[in-house]
C-alpha cells in the first residue's frame, strides 16, 4: 500500500496514476473507526483508485487542549486500511506540505452556513476546515470526496469548495455503535460508563423525530432538556432544528423545508455531536 509523505512522490505517484480515473478522496484526521472505514470502502467500490489523508489539522481546533489531546494512531489507521482496501494510497502530509505560507486561514464566502451551530461555538474552526480541504483537494486533484452526514455542517460547508473545484462530494451516512452513540475518535475519551450515558443523545433524536411535526418546536426543546435532567454528567451545548439545506434556524412549522435535528454535548470535557433528518 502506497504511503505518501512528500510532495516530490505525490507529483511522482499522480503522473503513474495519472490515466486511472475516477479518483475518490477520503480526508480524515486518523484515529479511524468504523464511521471513517464505511467512507473508504464506498470510496474504494466506486473509483478506479482511492485516496486517505491522515492530517490532523491544527487550524481548526479552536482549544489548543483538544488539539494536544487528539489522539494519533498512524500505525493501528494504515493496517485499518490495509484489511479493508489494500490497494488504497495513503496520503499523510506535513505541516508545512499544508501550509506553505505559515499557519494562515484563507477566507472563504460560505453563504452564512458557517454561522450557526458549531460555528456559534467554536469560533473559525469552519476556516480551518475549508483551509485544509481546498489545499488537500489542490494537491491530490481528486474527481471525487466523501464525508460522514455524522458532521452535517461540515459537509454542507464542503460542498461548496468541491463547486468551486469541480471535485464532487459524496454525503455518507452515520456509523453508530450498537447502543446508537455515533462513532467519533473523541469517543476513545469516554469512560464505558460513560460511553453508555453519551447513547441518550441518538434516544433523544429518535423521541424528537417521532414527535415532530405533532410536538411545537419549544416542546421539542423540552423533550431534550427532560431527557437529559437526570444526567448531570452531560450538558447540554445546543439543540437545533434547522433547514437540511440552509441551515437556518426553524421556529415553526408553516415553512416546508426538509428539517434535521441537531445537537451538541459536553460529557466531562469531551465535546460530543450527533443529528438526524426529521423528515
Ligand atoms: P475526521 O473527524 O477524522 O472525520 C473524517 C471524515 O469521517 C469526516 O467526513 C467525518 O464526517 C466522517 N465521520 C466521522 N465519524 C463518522 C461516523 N460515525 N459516521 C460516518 N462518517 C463519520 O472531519 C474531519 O476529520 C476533518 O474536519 C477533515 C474533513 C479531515 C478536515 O481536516
Amino acid at each position: 500500500m502506497p504511503i505518501i509523505q512528500s510532495l516530490r512522490k505525490l507529483e511522482e505517484f499522480k503522473k503513474t496514476r495519472g490515466k486511472h480515473r475516477p479518483w475518490g478522496l477520503v480526508p480524515t484526521m486518523g484515529a479511524l473507526h468504523h464511521g471513517h472505514l464505511s467512507l473508504i470502502e464506498k470510496a474504494d467500490q466506486e473509483n478506479a483508485l482511492t485516496w486517505v489523508s491522515i492530517f490532523v489539522n491544527p487550524t481548526q481546533f479552536n482549544d489548543p487542549k483538544d488539539l494536544q489531546k487528539y489522539p494519533q494512531t498512524l500505525a493501528s489507521d494504515l493496517k485499518a486500511i490495509q484489511e479493508i482496501a489494500p490497494e488504497t494510497c495513503v496520503f499523510v502530509p506535513s505541516v508545512d506540505m499544508m501550509y506553505p505560507e505559515g499557519l494562515k486561514l484563507k477566507s472563504f464566502d460560505m453563504m452564512g452556513l458557517d454561522q450557526p451551530m458549531e460555528g456559534q461555538y467554536r469560533p473559525n474552526h469552519f476556516d480551518g476546515v475549508a483551509t485544509a480541504v481546498q489545499r488537500l483537494f489542490e494537491l491530490v486533484k481528486p474527481d471525487r470526496a466523501y464525508f460522514g452526514e455524522k458532521d452535517y455542517q461540515q459537509l454542507k460547508i464542503v460542498e461548496l469548495i468541491g463547486d468551486k473545484m469541480q471535485v464532487d462530494i459524496c454525503p455518507c451516512p452515520i456509523v453508530r455503535e450498537v447502543n446508537g452513540l455515533a462513532m467519533s475518535s473523541r469517543n476513545q475519551r469516554l469512560t464505558p460508563d460513560q460511553k453508555g450515558q453519551a447513547a441518550i443523545l441518538f434516544d433523544i433524536l429518535n423521541q424528537v423525530k417521532t414527535a415532530f411535526g405533532k410536538a411545537s418546536i419549544e416542546e421539542l426543546h423540552n423533550i431534550v432538556e427532560q431527557a437529559l435532567a437526570p444526567l448531570p454528567d452531560i450538558s447540554l451545548e445546543y439543540f437545533e432544528i434547522a433547514d437540511s439545506h440552509s441551515l437556518k434556524k426553524i421556529e415553526d412549522y408553516s415553512v416546508s423545508v426538509q428539517s434535521r435535528a441537531f445537537i451538541s454535548v459536553w460529557v466531562d470535557g469531551v465535546r460530543l455531536i450527533d443529528n438526524m433528518l426529521l423528515i
